[in-house]
């Protein structure tokens, strides 16, 4: 059985992108067949593995919107791990007008329908939300068995992930009744600040359960693993946040 995880915080700059990519390269590490989609025009995702489409070539936007362009079309094979990507493109900028347009049951149902006909050849596909939740961000939830959660270790932690989890609930009554939170992921922690302890001890007062073990350090090395087009678990395998990376796989495998 395939599980399909959406990265997915409102708030932006938290690690979402960073955290796709190096959960999915530890989970593929593990022998675990991944695949990773990036849902935002910005192109992060691809941008930060090396992998952006030549101009005029296919991305996500195509296997969204064109008919003719399957999902399967536009995946390529990463050098590591065997781990599948499916590229986005600034094309994709124009989702939010074309599901504007479109009817409300087919707007939510944009991304279900690309990632079905291949969901089943894969352990794990993994959805990198952008932030904020527009209407494709909505849909990438609407198409998802689970939503992990990234937080920076801030003070506005608690504001945020209470906003989140109203959403999630409204996204569940809604539109996908089986969706659920495989956990809420502390990132960017600086271990000599006292206030980042204690931010981590309130986000697991107010989600009891949610929280993950591991908790991802702020390091200058995975911004450094983006510009060379590298996971973390690639530019420095046995660095902290590599570390840190392959336990959080480990959770996400344990809590299937
Ligand atoms: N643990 C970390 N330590 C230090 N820098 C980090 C860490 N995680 C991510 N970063 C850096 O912070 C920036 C934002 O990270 P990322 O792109 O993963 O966040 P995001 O939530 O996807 O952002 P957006 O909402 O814009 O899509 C990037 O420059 C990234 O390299
Ligand atoms: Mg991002």
């Amino acid at each position: 059985m395939s599980r399909i995880i959406c990265v997915s915080n409102q708030k932006g700059g938290v690690g979402k992108t960073t955290t796709a990519i190096n959960v999915g390269a530890a989970l593929a590490e593990s022998d675990a067949s991944v695949l990773l989609v990036d849902l935002d025009a910005r192109a992060d995702l691809s941008g930060y593995l090396g992998i952006v489409p030549a101009t005029g070539a296919s991305g996500v936007y195509e296997a969204l919107f064109d008919g003719e362009t399957d999902l399967r079309d536009v995946i390529v094979t990463a050098p590591w791990y065997g781990l599948q990507v499916a590229p986005a493109t600034i094309d994709l900028a124009a989702a939010e007008m074309l599901l504007v347009q479109s009817p409300p049951t087919e707007r939510h149902q944009v991304v279900a329908q690309a990632i079905a006909p291949v969901a089943a050849e894969y352990d794990y596909v993994i959805l990198d939300s952008p932030p904020g939740l527009q209407l494709l961000a909505v849909s990438a939830l609407a198409a998802s068995d689970e939503v992990l959660v990234p937080q920076q270790c801030s003070f506005l932690a608690l504001h945020g992930l209470r906003q989140l989890s109203q959403s999630i609930e409204r996204i569940q009554q809604e539109l996908n009744a089986d969706l659920r939170i495989s956990g809420i992921v502390m990132t960017m922690q600086d271990r000599r600040t006292i206030h980042h302890r204690q931010v981590i001890e309130m986000v697991k007062e107010g989600f009891p359960g949610l929280v993950m073990e591991s908790v991802i350090p702020a390091t200058i090395r995975l911004q450094e693993a983006a510009a060379a087009g590298e996971p973390i678990l690639v530019y420095e395998p046995e660095g902290p946040a590599a570390q840190a990376y392959r336990q959080l796989a480990k959770e996400l495998i344990d809590r299937g």
